[in-house]
């Protein structure tokens, strides 16, 4: 490295004298700010949200994935601090930008927090800065839309800064693979750019990928997760056709996932879920239709994964039918609202549009979740506030229909299927089912559930 910045970035990222930034603390930036902090690097999180900040600055955590033990012990080493001041952006050397990448209502990209982040970056960017994008993004975003943002200052990209991007592929809640082991991907504007990014992420990170372009690292990050969107969308298709062949999906994939080579399994499932799949795939074919491309799988599988919380929907109407009950003013219990197991995340979430659904049918609804306290109305159309319903205090039969939709480790399945009439197991969590629980993709059982009707 020759150039004069470069050097110097590089010295004290090795020596953990670089004093390091990351904007946006929510699910992907307080885990990586933890881990930079823990890594030995002074940390300051940015955010708009003042109770983040609050929290932080008070030692604790509001991420599942990050115990608040960690916050704490950080803090009081004075290595982490947050602040919802951007002029303190102005003592940082790197800066890592985690803000949210959502699609609008016509599915076109929002680009707006990216420009807002780049933004408050540029007025205070100076000589020797290192920049990263980690938000999930189209390809071309960091060439085309940040690298003007920061280059309107005069200072040349390469020379007197440094930018690249540097996708996250944090999955919350999973125990085995967090922000430390997961392999990160680097692709730098010029060669410098990426060596003193991939510096960086050493410190705190096992395994570091480089790749050639910003545009590449993107581009990676849509494929993984337009790999699983297609697959869960096919798997999706499957366990229709399963339903209309009378055949259990469930055992179908375990005994297909025993092949040594070539298969991957994916599970059908109530919708997709969450900031990332339902989203990132689109992104792509956003960008693609820009080169006049049509993206076919990814709208396929968008289709096909959307309508799923519309099959569920039968399936309960199917279930209350079995034990002679119409929808309209049955008593619905959901249980699981978060978009995934052993998470509190409710972005996307099918759930929400079950719930929609059924509420337009003129049933009566609940939720219980761990996970969640409360579910705000306004998070579906014309929807009523919501709070966790306890299982353990109510009695055999309280609703009509219990919807298992989210399979998390701290529900208990015996009660759950003791608290509804008939039930509807989207997840294939119930591992002993009575002949009151219908399945997604399962064989239907319509004699069971007749004679618990005539019982
Ligand atoms: N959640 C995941 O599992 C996951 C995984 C991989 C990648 N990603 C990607 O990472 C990005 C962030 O996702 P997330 O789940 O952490 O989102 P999040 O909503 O949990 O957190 C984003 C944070 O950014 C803050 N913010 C918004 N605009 C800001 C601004 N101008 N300046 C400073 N802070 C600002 C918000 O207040 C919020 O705290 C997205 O692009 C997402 O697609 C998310």
């Amino acid at each position: 490295m020759a150039n004069l910045h470069a050097e110097s970035l590089y010295e004290s990222l090795r020596t953990r004298r670089a004093r390091v930034g990351v904007v946006g603390l929510g699910y992907v930036g307080l885990p990586l700010a933890v881990e930079f902090a823990r890594a030995g690097f002074s940390t300051t999180g940015f955010d708009l949200d003042a109770d983040k900040v609050r929290a932080i600055y008070a030692g604790k955590s509001y991420i599942d994935d990050v115990p608040t033990k960690d916050v704490a012990d950080l803090r009081a080493k004075g290595l982490l601090t947050a602040t919802t001041d951007f002029d303190a952006l102005k003592d940082v050397d790197t800066v890592n930008i985690c803000v949210p990448t959502p699609l609008r209502k016509t599915k076109d990209p929002d680009l707006s927090f990216i420009v807002a982040a780049a933004e408050s970056v540029a007025v205070r960017l100076r000589p020797g800065m290192l920049i990263v994008l980690e938000s999930t993004t189209y390809p071309g975003t960091t060439d085309e839309l940040v690298l003007p943002i920061l280059q309107r200052t005069g200072l040349v990209c390469g020379s007197d800064f440094f930018l690249a991007f540097s996708p996250e592929r944090i999955d919350p809640g999973n125990r085995k693979f967090h922000t430390r082991n997961v392999p990160k991907v680097v692709g730098g504007v010029t060669s410098d750019c990426t060596r003193l990014a991939s510096a960086l992420y050493e410190t705190a990170i096992e395994t570091i990928v480089p790749v050639s372009s910003p545009r590449v690292a993107e581009m990676v990050k849509l494929l993984e997760n337009t790999f699983r969107a297609v697959n869960i969308g096919l798997v999706n298709e499957i366990a229709l056709m399963c339903d209309r062949l009378g055949i259990d999906v469930w055992e179908v994939v375990s005994a297909a996932a025993t092949k040594p080579f070539g298969f991957m399994p994916f599970y059908p499932g109530p919708g997709l879920g969450g900031h990332c799949i339902p989203i990132d795939p689109f992104y792509l074919s956003w960008k693609a239709k820009q080169s006049g491309f049509e993206a076919r799988f990814i709208e396929l599988a968008g289709a096909v994964n959307g309508a799923m919380p519309h099959y569920v929907v039968s399936l309960v109407g199917d279930a209350l039918n079995g034990i002679r009950l119409p929808l309209n003013g049955s008593r619905v219990l959901l249980a699981g609202v978060s978009y995934k197991r052993d998470v509190d995340d409710i972005r996307e979430s099918p759930a929400l549009d079950l719930l929609a659904l059924l509420q337009a049918r003129g049933a009566i609804l609940d939720y219980t979740d761990p996970h969640v306290p409360m579910l705000p109305g306004r998070l579906w159309p014309n929807g009523i506030n919501l709070e966790h319903v306890e299982v353990e205090a109510l009695p055999a039969g309280s609703y009509d229909c219990v919807v298992v939709m989210t399979d998390h480790a701290a529900f208990d399945y015996d009660l759950l299927q003791r608290a509804g009439k008939v039930v509807v197991d989207t997840r294939n969590a119930i591992k002993n089912p009575g002949p009151n629980v219908l399945r997604l993709g399962g064989p239907r059982c319509s004699q069971a559930l007749e004679s618990l009707a005539t019982a």
